[in-house]
């Protein structure tokens, strides 16, 4: 059997030879807890779920089915990078769901943040135990669970996922393979696994993704803006090497338009907000002092390249009083 606590002597790991220890061991409980039966696994694309796979697929290969669900929230090329790295790169057996259109028609005209959040949790849960359900002979499902997930909830201070609320009728034995790491454990881990810098290092995401950088009532031409302004953002942060340095730092959209002016016509368009902080533990957070050039860049970039922006605004706001997302 795994284990299901993390043993208080346990050496951090911070290395390349304690990850391969870690991995070697894992390998061999999950060929033991498993034997020659199917695993589930939903693939974000985010660092736990990732590490899993790549672990997973280690150890049982075809034996594992990946469900890649794509909701249209997601950042851009991200759905991409996680079909070339699984599916081309490791072999995986990866189903990949286009639920784009069903998603964004529950969200149409949904203004409410924790409605909006409902929603997607909720629909994510229906697509992914449809895509079981067409499957034969699962009897696992592999999830990212963290040690952190396994004290915060033991502490009351957020409901574990755990099992993510399936319906009764899936009743898998759960697989949980970095159950007992710390996050920057699972970083390590993910890099000894092979997995791009890049998947393994990046800045926390929100499960309801752009979803909750769209403010207000989702709409396509909006939601593209909030994944076009994202990408500029990122792609400046990297040549200017804040990427890894900066906590988190994301672009959203309101649902509001103001006046401006774009090829010496009067237009009508939505402002874009930057946000950059850094944090220990989201509890609260510093406003990351961006170069003013840097800034003056990137709006000139969001202005000019995405389609129905035409004022860019910088939040100055520490948390608290501001919450890092913007609803
Ligand atoms: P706030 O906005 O509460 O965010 O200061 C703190 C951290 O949590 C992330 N966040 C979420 N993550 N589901 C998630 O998985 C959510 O609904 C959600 N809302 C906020 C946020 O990105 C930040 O890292």
């Amino acid at each position: 059997m795994p284990i299901l606590t993390r043993p208080e002597t346990m050496e951090r790991i911070t290395n390349k030879a304690l990850a391969e220890a870690f991995i070697a061991e894992q390998i061999a409980d999950i060929r033991a807890q498993v034997g020659d039966k199917k695993v589930l696994l939903a693939l974000s694309g985010g660092v736990d779920s990732s590490v899993v796979a790549a672990l997973l697929i280690k150890a049982i290969g075809k034996q594992l089915v990946c469900v890649h669900v794509n909701h249209g929230l997601l950042r851009k090329g991200e759905p991409e990078q996680v079909i070339r790295v699984f599916k081309d790169e490791m072999d995986a057996n990866l189903v990949y769901v286009d639920a784009v259109d069903r998603f964004l028609d529950k969200l149409a005209g949904v203004a409410d943040p924790e409605t909006k959040r409902k929603i997607i949790g909720g629909e994510f849960i229906e697509v992914f135990a449809e895509e079981a359900r067409k499957l034969d002979g699962i009897e696992f499902l592999a999830q990212g669970t963290i040690w952190p997930d396994i004290l915060e909830s033991e502490h009351g201070i957020k409901a574990h996922h755990n099992a993510g609320g399936l319906p009764d009728d899936l009743d898998f034995e759960l697989v949980e393979p970095v159950r007992i790491l710390f996050k920057d454990e699972v970083r390590v881990v993910g890099e000894a696994l092979g997995l791009p810098h890049g998947m393994v290092y990046r800045q926390p995401f929100p499960g309801p993704g752009l979803g909750v950088r769209c403010l207000g009532a989702i709409t396509r031409d909006r939601l593209e803006a909030v994944r076009e302004s994202d990408a500029i953002l990122r792609e400046e942060f990297a040549k200017a090497g804040l990427e890894g340095k900066v906590w988190q730092y994301f672009t959203a959209i309101p649902d509001f338009k103001s006046v401006g002016i774009k090829d010496g016509k009067r237009c009508d368009e939505w402002p874009c907000i930057l946000r950059a902080v850094n944090t220990v533990d989201a509890m609260s957070a510093t406003v990351e002092p961006v170069p003013f050039e840097l800034l003056s860049h990137i709006t000139e970039r969001i202005t000019n390249e995405v389609k129905g922006v035409n004022r860019v605004l910088f939040d100055l706001t520490p948390k608290p009083t501001g919450t890092i997302e913007w609803e």
